[in-house]
């Protein structure tokens, strides 16, 4: 299965496994990483699972769609790598993405 690597807030690297077809934000939530809220649960209305991504995968992902920059823009800590977890499905081809998750808001 493809792997993860998350940074956390207190900058821990951590490797995780993730199912494929799972999103990026349940990839970290069902390994436990707590620091991803994900209040609305997936659908894209509270930018509670904002991470950045790592420049070298950042063509790899899917293309990002109105509302997800629409709610970016309401975040604080928004660069240009930054994504919503929740809007990225995991799999194969992203195996050893590695994604900082954001700064609270
Ligand atoms: S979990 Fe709410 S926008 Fe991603």
């Amino acid at each position: 299965m493809p792997k993860l690597i998350v940074v956390t807030r207190e900058g821990e690297e951590r490797e995780i496994i993730g199912e494929a077809g799972l999103s990026v934000m349940e990839v970290i939530r069902d390994n436990g990483i707590d620091e991803i809220l994900a209040l609305c649960g997936g659908c894209c209305s509270c930018a509670t699972c904002h991470v950045h991504v790592d420049p070298e995968f950042a063509a790899k992902l899917p293309p990002m769609g109105e509302d997800e920059n629409d709610l970016l823009d309401s975040t604080s800590d928004r660069d240009e790598f930054s994504r919503l977890s929740c809007q990225i499905e995991f799999g194969d081809a992203l195996d050893g993405l590695k994604v900082r998750i954001a700064e609270e808001d």
